[in-house]
């Protein structure tokens, strides 16, 4: 029913019925149900009116939307990483933004965790190869690749999805565990997860199996590029769960046709959902569609998260997961 003093808020796009459902028990909802993706323009024709924005990582929230949509006053995002949301802009703008931080943890890491040893193991390579019809016998090195229990695990952010995983290599498949962080962990949670503290230099030295985990920022651009690569292991794989840009997509689709490294796992890419050509010619890459946290429970917990958090800010509560608190107090 239709109650024009109810704030009104928009859904960028689809989400599960039951998370549009209780947005509607408190506000007039218009929601994105063709799933488009929508360009600036369109998204600041849609937000106009909007007192909240539940959105997701497609959706870049930035001063020119902001100030294009005055009477925005929270932007909710179903995702950990928020480098699609100008936070200075937002907190400037008393405009609380909030994130889904720990629902997605371990899921991440589980998928972290798989991609890291399809990316080992070779299984996309030779699931191709059988598909193509090209097996026609056993052969001792056939998709031969390296062991990953008891190789060394290197983990570049140690966030806590980069923990989750650590922990995983540790407990379950005795891999000696270093990590690179801008912090380093408190002694206590490097022995939980049983992981070394290295430079960025002996973190590409020595991993085996290199997982990136780090948030993107300018200072993350490219943090992974072609002297970086030079510096890894020929044996070595690399896994991107983390975002698009962190790694030089075009300098590690050469080092993979050079084999100057073994293989990489990537859910994430520069200027996603395009990928860059050259990844897609290489046979030595997993690819999939940035799908890390997308377990039908985790979804679910991703998406209610931020409906609580808009539903908080929008009528005087406490958003759970907020990434400006202070716009509350101002
Ligand atoms: C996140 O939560 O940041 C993921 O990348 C989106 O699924």
């Amino acid at each position: 029913m239709s109650d024009s003093n109810r704030p009104r808020v928009l859904v960028a796009r689809r989400v599960f019925d039951s998370v549009v459902q209780r947005l509607a028990a408190h506000f007039e909802v218009e929601a994105n149900d063709e799933d488009t993706v929508w360009s600036k323009a369109e998204l600041i024709a849609r937000l106009q009116g909007k007192s909240g924005a539940f959105i997701t990582g497609s959706e870049r929230i930035d001063a020119e939307v902001l100030d294009a949509c005055p009477q925005l006053k929270a932007v909710c995002n179903m995702a950990v990483g928020y480098n699609n949301i100008d936070l200075a802009a937002c907190t400037a703008r008393g405009v609380l933004a909030s994130n889904t931080p720990d629902v997605l943890t371990e899921t991440t890491a589980d998928f972290g965790f798989a991609l890291m040893m399809a990316t080992a193991r070779r299984l996309a390579e030779s699931e191709h190869f059988l598909r193509r019809g090209e097996w026609s016998k056993w052969a001792y090195d056939m998709f031969i690749g390296p062991d990953v229990h008891g190789a060394t695990l290197g983990i570049l952010g140690m966030g806590r999805i980069g923990r989750a995983i650590a922990r995983r290599g540790h407990l379950g498949f005795g891999m000696p565990v270093i990590y690179h962080n801008r912090s380093r962990l408190a002694p206590e949670l490097e022995a939980e997860v049983g992981a070394s503290y290295v430079s960025k230099d002996e973190l590409l030295a020595q991993s085996d199996h290199l997982v990136i985990v780090l948030p993107y920022s300018p200072e993350s651009h490219h943090a992974i590029g072609a002297a970086e690569l030079g510096r890894m292991k020929s044996s070595a794989t690399l896994t991107n769960i983390a975002r698009g840009g962190i790694v030089d997509d075009a300098a590690l689709a050469q080092a993979l046709a050079e084999r100057r490294i073994a293989a990489a796992g990537l859910d994430v890419f520069e200027g996603e959902p395009k990928v860059h050509p050259a990844l897609l010619s290489v046979p030595n890459v997993v690819l999939t569609p940035h799908i890390a946290s997308a377990s039908v429970r985790t979804r679910l917990a991703m998406a209610d998260l931020a409906a609580d958090n808009l539903i908080a800010v929008l009528t005087g509560g406490s958003p759970p997961t907020p990434l400006n608190p202070q716009v509350l107090s101002g």
